[in-house]
């Protein structure tokens, strides 16, 4: 149990994997569980937001920048509200580098989430050389500068943010406990000097390998309020322990 205020969340980010089965098995596998003091949120890919019953927490793993129009292959705020889908990933390293996502595009993206009254779920980390060699904290805190110089620091009370070191990715090579704290405790501190409620409210999600044998340990830092999940979430059971593991902190 955790002495913060934060409620504990873990979202699932299926990437361009899953299938009808998966929404059954997953929502067979959760009927049961008892996860009352956490929220837990499936991001399938977009053809599938429609098909998961109420009562579980979709949200989207994209969305345009734009309202509507000549945008061949995107999908908008206001499509993703009607599936009553209340999350949107944004950020996603997979996004900047495959489809060349700068950060104003991701700003713009949040404004648009936000305009909407869905919550962002807003992805930054670093590849491996700037962890090796590079300035971690200026390269991170640019990536964070770009969202709050456009959308205004008083808005993180309704973005959740996820820390997402590249090199931990799909790898298995999951960042340490302590390189987590170390991160989240840098974003809380940084964001505290602009703000100092938005920062104690904050969930700071870690992403990059997380399985159910290593979430505990994870969730149990101080500064890390859930995960955002890859490739263990396309395991129903892992997934499950995941969502227990940080129901504990709730
Ligand atoms: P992973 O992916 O859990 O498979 O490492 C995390 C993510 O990209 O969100």
């Amino acid at each position: 149990m955790q002495t913060n205020n934060r409620r504990p969340m873990v979202a699932g980010n299926w990437k361009m994997n899953g299938d009808k089965s998966l929404i059954n098995e997953i929502q067979s596998t959760f009927a049961q569980a008892n996860l009352t003091d956490m929220d837990w949120v499936i991001c399938p890919p977009a053809p599938y937001l429609g098909l998961f019953s109420d009562s579980t927490k979709i949200g989207a793993q994209n969305v345009s920048q734009f309202d509507s129009g000549a945008h061949t292959g995107e999908v908008s705020v206001s499509m993703l509200k009607e599936f009553d889908c209340g999350y949107v990933i944004v950020g996603h390293s997979e996004r900047r580098e495959d489809n060349h996502e700068s950060d104003d595009i991701v700003a713009e993206k949040v404004a648009k989430i936000l305009e909407a009254n869905l919550t962002p779920i807003l992805c930054f980390g670093e590849p491996e050389s700037i962890r090796e060699e590079g300035d971690l904290f200026s390269y991170l805190s640019v990536q964070l500068d770009a969202v709050i110089s456009k959308v205004g620091i008083k808005q993180f009370t309704k973005i959740v943010l996820a820390y997402e070191p590249i090199w931990a990715i799909g790898t298995g090579k999951t960042a340490s406990p302590q390189q987590a704290q170390e991160v989240h405790k840098f974003v809380r501190d940084y964001l505290a000097k602009q703000d100092e409620n938005v920062a104690s409210g904050i969930n700071i999600l870690y992403g990059g390998s997380v399985k159910g044998s290593n979430a505990e340990e994870l969730f149990s830092q101080a500064d890390v309020d859930g995960g955002l999940i890859g490739g263990a979430s396309l395991k129903p059971e892992d997934f499950l322990n995941i969502c227990l593991a940080a129901n504990q902190l709730g």
